[in-house]
């Protein structure tokens, strides 16, 4: 019987679960379409991952005009942006100065030792931090951005800390190398404080942003069989790779951004990234941003995480859906009332 009855609830979602194949939706576990090893045989993942990237270079084709030219080139072929000195020095010290004042709601989580905060730069707490203000609106870096995401607008802007009790890999999930997502993506990092090669630093590599034919070859074999391994990111879409799988895919070794404070890094995190191990205890601050669209659409913008009234109260609305589908008691995240980006860890 119930056996029947999952059968008959399996029937009922299947048109939400095909209607998904035209969306972001990544996960082989909770979409038995998407996680059909038969149609995986078949190329339904290498299909969408194709296509999206497609619908990708058809629109970044349209923001290449807004970038600088050696940018762009060095992106094109690497898969990141990278300015030192990002900003003046006399802006970033009054960016500086007022984010160590500066207290908001915000999140906590945490996976193994290494906890992340994160504070949303949303309009009411940039009305109180024009440092910070100035930063979100600087229309050079949601250029980049936009490059690397291939979408325009709704960029959500956080602040975010680092905190990491020296650990070994295994107790930081994010260290281990992988890809965010089947399509073009973006995650930026304004550092402000100094990165060092011992405190976990973000690494990349370089590259790994195409779709080669060894990279297809790569994604159609992860997808057979997706759905039931034993790896939960990798259930989940995101694709786990060993560093010394790298050469035969013609890849590099991954870069690693040890970086001085002012640096600024934007990614296409549909390559192969990670955090690498903290060997000590460190606790570093960043402006985070990501913008993640729908990958087969051929317009840029238009989207209703872009209108101003929602991209622009990200937390209020993060609270209001988390509440609504009774995910904030389950979510890893953790919502805390008053933060400060310096502060210790609370969880
Ligand atoms: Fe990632």
């Amino acid at each position: 019987m119930a056996d029947r009855l999952k059968q008959l609830a399996g029937y009922a979602t299947l048109p939400w679960h095909c209607l998904q194949l035209a969306t972001h939706a990544k996960s082989f576990q909770d979409n038995p379409v998407l996680g059909s090893r038969r149609l995986n045989e078949m190329g339904l993942h290498l299909k969408r991952r194709q296509w999206a990237m497609n619908m990708a270079t058809w629109r970044r084709q349209q923001l290449t005009p807004r970038l600088r030219p050696q940018e762009h080139h060095d992106f094109e072929r690497d898969g990141f942006f990278l300015r030192e000195q990002a900003l003046s020095p006399h802006t970033f010290a009054a960016l500086t100065a007022e984010v160590r004042q500066l207290r908001a709601q915000g999140w906590e989580m945490r996976q193994g030792k290494a906890v992340t905060r994160r504070i949303s730069l949303d309009s009411d707490v940039l009305a109180q931090n024009p440092g910070c203000g100035a930063f979100v609106q600087d229309q050079s870096v949601r250029d980049l951005i936009a490059y690397a995401s291939s979408n325009t607008g709704g960029i959500t802007y956080q602040l975010q800390s680092i905190m990491v009790d020296a650990v070994d890999p295994h107790q930081d999930p994010q260290t281990r190398l992988h890809a965010d997502t089947f399509h073009p993506t973006a995650k930026a990092w304004l550092f402000l404080d100094d990165v060092e090669e011992d405190e976990g630093p973000f690494s990349y590599v370089p590259g790994s942003h195409r779709l080669t034919p060894a990279r297809l070859d790569w994604e159609y074999e992860k997808s057979i069989g997706a759905a039931t391994s034993t790896e939960q990111m990798h259930r989940e879409g995101s694709f786990r790779i060993e560093e010394r799988e790298l050469p035969s895919l013609g890849l590099a070794p991954p870069r690693r951004f040890a970086v001085r404070a002012n640096t600024l890094v934007v990614a296409d995190t549909s390559g192969f990234h990670a955090r690498c191990p903290s060997l000590q205890s460190s606790h570093r601050v960043e402006i985070y941003a990501s913008l993640r669209r729908n990958p087969f659409l051929p317009w840029r913008g238009a989207h209703l995480f872009a209108l101003p009234m929602i991209c622009e109260h990200h937390m209020l609305w993060d609270i209001r859906l988390k509440r609504l589908m009774g995910f904030d008691k389950r979510s890893h995240w953790k919502f805390l009332d008053t933060l400060n980006a310096y502060d210790s860890p609370y969880i």
